[in-house]
């Protein structure tokens, strides 16, 4: 009989997962007592890196003085409302409101309801067409995996939400002419602002602008998936503020608690509220029973404080300039085609590497001590924002060995 655990995105007759037991810093250790360097932050989340004292000490704290309470009309929480205050205080919002649940996928799935909800609040129940983005992935809800574009993760699961038109990655003309053809029928456009799990794909100038500038022209709204780069990861707390492109909604999650809890939600700007606000007979029936979770509440106030204190924001500029420094010195060398990324997430792609080529590489990596994500023929980096040096430069070495065997051999 198989064991129990069916796991995340692998076959169901698999058995070779590696079993990790342990943790700390940057490294993560299994059931054999072999060390990895974690090279991908867990799954791009692990901004403070891995078992810090603080941040339990916080979430054990929280349990002993309330260790659940929902927040569904008329019951709350002391620790969730100071989360959320502590989530605005670092978002581009500083006069928004947050909404918490529990995970990116259920943030996708949120903001996707509010892009039907606000126009139908403005008597214009005709905006039903959501724009999503070639190569996006947003999750695997039923409004995320509409919204993807990698047709691997939306295909195969029946029909999804109606009203989807994809839009091409990079051409922004494409959304424009989209734009004109349904303009006033268009709720609004959901993307990350730097692709993650499509391979690491940093905007093209301009592209998120134009976005800006299609939604504001034909009332439409702006969603930033910022699940992967909110948080801090591209070198500000979020992409919205590197890119200098202000969405009405941001979604997040991942970073926010560094791992440690599940949580995610809505940050939404003003405009918004202002529609959520403006009937007072208005309910808002959505919601989730662990939204505003008190562990997972005080392990963000925690995780932001020691983003803060560390200066990690910053540190992910000069963390991404060694891993870019070493990537493009492969690049040199012609073993990489291209490195993509910003702050501290990058990707190589592998001159002349196959898909399959690329987890070849990863797991020749994972053997010598370093885990990293292949996609599609490039490894994707996403270290701890606390990773030291001498632990970038052994990242970058051990991928350049493990392409050499693979490829060059
Ligand atoms: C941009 C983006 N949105 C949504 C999600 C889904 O998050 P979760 O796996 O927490 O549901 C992810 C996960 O990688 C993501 O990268």
């Amino acid at each position: 009989m198989l064991p129990a655990l069916l796991h995340a995105f692998s076959k169901p007759t698999s058995e070779n997962f590696k079993t990790l037991v342990r943790s700390e810093g940057v490294r993560v250790w299994d059931e054999n007592g072999k060390e990895y360097i974690d090279g991908l932050g867990g799954l791009w989340y692990c901004q403070v890196g891995h078992s810090r004292p603080e941040l339990i000490d916080a979430i054990t704290e929280q349990l002993k003085k309330l260790s659940s309470y929902h927040t569904f009309a008329p019951m709350g929480s002391d620790v969730s409302d100071a989360a959320a205050e502590r989530i605005r205080s670092v978002s581009p919002f500083p006069d928004g409101r947050v909404f918490l649940c529990c995970s990116g996928s259920e943030s996708v799935d949120s903001a996707i309801k509010l892009l039907r909800k606000v126009p139908i609040l403005k008597k214009q129940p005709e905006r039903q067409i959501i724009l999503r983005r070639g190569r996006g992935y947003h999750g695997v809800n039923i409004g995320g995996t509409t919204m993807q574009g990698i047709p691997a993760n939306r295909e195969g699961w029946g029909d999804l939400l109606p009203n989807v038109i994809e839009i091409d990655p990079t051409n922004i003309e494409d959304a424009a002419s989209i734009f004109v053809e349904h303009g006033d029928r268009i709720a609004g456009v959901v993307t990350e602002p730097v692709q993650g799990a499509g391979g690491v794909f940093p905007p093209e100038p301009g592209y998120l602008e134009g976005l800006r500038r299609l939604c504001d022209d034909h009332q439409a709204l702006l969603v930033f998936d910022e699940v992967i780069t909110g948080f801090g990861r591209t070198g500000n707390w979020f992409a919205s503020d590197t890119y200098e492109v202000k969405p009405d909604l941001i979604t997040f999650a991942k970073g926010v608690t560094s791992g440690y809890q599940p949580l995610g939600g809505v940050i939404i700007n003003r405009k918004v509220c202002d529609v959520l606000e403006s009937d007072p007979d208005f309910t808002f029936m959505h919601g989730y029973t662990y939204s505003g979770h008190p562990a997972a509440s005080a392990a963000a106030i925690a995780n932001i404080n020691i983003i803060e204190d560390e200066g990690l924001v910053q540190r992910s500029k000069e963390i991404g300039d060694r891993i870019f420094r070493g990537l493009e010195a492969l690049r040199e060398d012609g073993v990489v085609s291209e490195v993509r990324g910003v702050g501290a997430i990058w990707a190589a792609q592998v001159a002349n590497a196959s898909t399959e080529q690329g987890l070849e590489i990863r797991d020749k990596m994972t053997e010598m001590g370093v885990i990293c994500r292949a996609i599609n023929g490039a490894l994707a980096f996403c270290p701890p924002l606390v990773i030291e040096e001498n632990d970038i430069d052994l990242i970058i070495d051990t991928a350049a060995k493990a392409i050499e065997e693979v490829i060059v051999k």
